[in-house]
């Protein structure tokens, strides 16, 4: 699937529509340069799930949003969503840093989301998993081009 942007709200917008085709257990990984959109993106996929304010992870590397009104249709075997994490390693100096604060209790948790800015940092983490990718790319001026593998 692939989507063109022309500014910041229509980028909120398609996370919104991404956002309902998740499921519990999704790793995302979100490529693209900086000032690509990734957290715009973020966004809009928390909005989806009611959650209004997604603040940097920057200096936390790692945040934890709890939904509270699950959205999605639970397929058999499935538990809702109850949890999005937002992990961005931009300021990341090892992976252990993460693995310290927990990530591998999330990563393809199955109650839980996970969306990833930089994820090329931490492949190791992310060997085996199932992951979905999203990339994005700045096209022109305000023209984003957004691409998923799903
Ligand atoms: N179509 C667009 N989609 C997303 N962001 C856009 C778009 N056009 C301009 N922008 C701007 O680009 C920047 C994207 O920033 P951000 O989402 O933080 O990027 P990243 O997390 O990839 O570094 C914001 O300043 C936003 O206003
Ligand atoms: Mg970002």
């Amino acid at each position: 699937m692939e989507y063109t942007t022309k500014n910041q709200e229509e980028t909120t917008l398609i996370g919104k529509d991404i956002a309902s085709q998740l499921q519990g257990g999704d790793i995302l990984l979100l490529h693209g340069d900086l000032g690509a959109g990734k957290t715009t993106l973020t966004k809009g996929i928390a909005k989806y799930f009611e959650i209004d304010e997604v603040v940097s992870p920057t200096f936390t590397l790692m945040q934890e949003y709890t939904i509270r009104n699950p959205k999605s249709a639970v397929p058999a075997g499935r538990q809702e969503v109850r949890s999005l994490i937002h992990i961005d390693t931009y300021r990341l100096k090892d992976e252990e840093q993460l693995v310290e604060i927990g990530v591998e209790d999330y990563l393809g948790a199955p109650d839980t989301i996970c969306l990833i800015e930089w994820p090329e940092k931490i492949k190791n983490l992310l060997k085996n998993k199932h992951i979905k990718n999203i990339v994005i790319k700045h096209q022109k001026d305000q023209e984003r081009l957004i691409n998923l593998d799903f």
